[in-house]
């Protein structure tokens, strides 16, 4: 490509040499961006630890400690220098090297693998866009199911006009291979981004150990017949499990060595898996068979410049939050105590869902095992309406997907001892509308 700036040549050239199909996925920007190690930043690097450093956009006090108002600083425990300075565009080192080793632990089938270190990005939404930055074009499509999270829309076809292709999600109450099957492998050959969630915004699914095995023998299939796949995996609601026999495991750790044609992105964060919705700390994390470190240093430098043409750097605060949440010896036990939380919730639902049948002849609820939500889908009632009593009459905010007549619960969200009532409101609000 001529006129990319030779630092992004020198990436391209890295990463054409380890895996040519890598680089052939990159889209435009994607080629196109380049970390800038050798303009200021490589400048400021130098300075470090000089008797004078008059490099850095950072203002510091006499002594060397960031200069900061009071009145911001009071209420952090944390040092001001782990907070208040820019962190890195890529993340801080010691949160990048402690998610690396969670992911590993969280998915242990992954085995020895290489993978890269992951990215930090801000938030999960920012990840979603930085794989769309690197590896979509217009002319591209995304696959994903027809149950899905309404953001990708303007992630990737508003943000990258990369037109959504689906797969009907549900077929006998179980994932319907055939058609994740059959979109994935539509003529003509060549380029796929496939875009998988589970456990699933909104239907609360995630595919048993058997489905989960089915969907990574269609993607490697797909690249055995010649496809090139980009395979984005949003992880938000990881370990979310409620079930046994589920996938619970990322399918990041079979597809990042499944196919040297496939590429697994995994983009994951603290958002809802550590409960810090606000704290804007997500991750993108790359694994191919066969992926060799310098192919990865490679992706994470461009992804690290993506990230620095976006927003520069994701929150240094928050990060140095979480990594101290991880050190303080009591995170793992917080997070089982809220993860019971929400698993109570879950079981309420469907022991209340086992116990109205009257409810069957209004709604059905759509499969779940897992995240934060679960789907009711109405029988021959306008869904708008039976929202619009549900608020109105019932005092009951649901999310309503008008198309697909359905209603989603986030049980992640309602007390236990309203969940009931919850679902009685439902069937009432529907009741109300089949007689009106
Ligand atoms: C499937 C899915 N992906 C991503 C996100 C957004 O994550 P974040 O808040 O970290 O951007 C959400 C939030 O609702 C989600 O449901």
């Amino acid at each position: 490509m001529a006129g990319l700036n030779p630092q992004a040549e020198e990436l391209n050239h890295i990463i054409k040499a380890h895996n040519s199909t890598v680089y052939e996925l990159l889209s435009r920007k994607g080629k196109g961006i380049y970390f800038p190690r050798k303009g200021i930043l490589a400048q400021g690097i130098a300075a470090k630890g000089k008797e004078i450093n008059a490099t850095i956009g950072t203002a510091y006090e006499d002594d060397g400690k960031p200069m900061v108002l009071p009145s911001l600083a009071r209420r952090l425990e944390l040092d001001t220098k782990d907070a208040f300075p820019y962190a890195p565009s890529e993340g801080i080192k010691p949160l990048r090297d402690k998610w690396q080793e969670l992911i590993r632990g969280k998915n242990p089938s992954l085995g020895t693998a290489e993978i890269s270190l992951p990215v930090v990005t801000c938030g999960v939404t920012h990840g979603l866009s930085m794989a769309g930055y690197l590896f979509t074009e217009a002319t591209d499509s995304v696959i994903l199911a027809d149950l899905y999270w309404e953001n990708y829309d303007l992630v990737f076809t508003n943000g990258y006009g990369a037109e959504l292709k689906f797969f009907n999600f549900f077929k006998n109450k179980s994932f319907d291979i055939d058609s994740f099957r059959e979109t994935v492998n539509a003529k003509p050959l060549g380029k796929k981004i496939v875009l998988l969630n589970f456990p699933n915004n909104p239907s609360g699914y995630t595919p048993t150990r058997g489905e989960g095995e089915e969907i990574t023998n269609v993607l490697t299939e797909a690249a055995e017949a010649g496809n090139k796949l980009i395979v984005i995996l949003d992880d938000s609601y990881f370990g979310f499990n409620f079930e046994d026999g589920t996938f619970t495991e990322s399918l990041f750790s079979q597809l990042a060595r499944s196919h040297e044609n496939l590429l697994a992105i995994k983009v994951d964060g603290i958002t809802k898996e550590e409960y810090a919705w606000g704290f804007r700390v997500g991750f993108i994390t790359y694994g191919i068979k066969n992926g060799s470190v310098e192919l990865y240093r490679a992706l994470e430098d461009k992804t690290a410049g993506a990230v620095r043409g976006t927003i520069s750097n994701a929150p240094h605060l928050s990060q140095s939050l979480f990594l101290n949440a991880l050190q303080s010896g009591t995170h793992e036990k917080e997070k089982e105590s809220n993860k019971e939380k929400l698993k109570g919730r879950y079981l309420k639902c469907k022991e209340v869902l086992t116990a109205h049948k009257e409810y069957k002849a209004y709604f059905e609820e759509l499969p779940f095992n897992s995240g934060y939500f679960m789907c009711v889908r109405l029988k021959n009632l306008n869904v708008d309406k039976v929202w619009d009593l549900l608020l109105k009459k019932y005092n009951t905010g649901v999310i309503c997907y008008s198309e697909k007549n359905l209603l989603r619960i986030a049980f992640a969200s309602t007390p236990l001892d309203k969940i009931e009532k919850l679902f009685n409101n439902i069937y009432a609000a529907c009741k109300d509308c089949a007689s009106s």
